[in-house]
């Protein structure tokens, strides 16, 4: 057995084929938007599905990136 096809990350959205990590590195990117993210990795723009999947992801990549600035900069909330 090919153990590296386990090491696959799970696509988020099978139709385009983004997985959690597409969503990451175009947030890191310069994705600060649903919409630049979703131009950018062309998620949700099949059937539709993942459409909360990938926003609940998003979110979480923003909020994450956000915490990542305020911690550079010395700032609590
Ligand atoms: S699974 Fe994402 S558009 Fe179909």
């Amino acid at each position: 057995m090919d153990l590296a096809c386990l090491m696959r990350p799970r696509k988020l959205c099978l139709c385009k084929g983004v997985s959690r990590q597409d969503i990451a590195e175009a947030v890191a990117g310069g994705a600060d938007t649903f919409r630049k993210l979703i131009d950018k990795t062309h998620a949700t723009t099949g059937c539709g599905t993942c459409y909360h999947e990938i926003y609940a992801a998003f979110r979480e990549e923003r909020e994450k990136a956000a915490a990542q600035l305020t911690g550079q900069m010395g700032l609590k909330f």
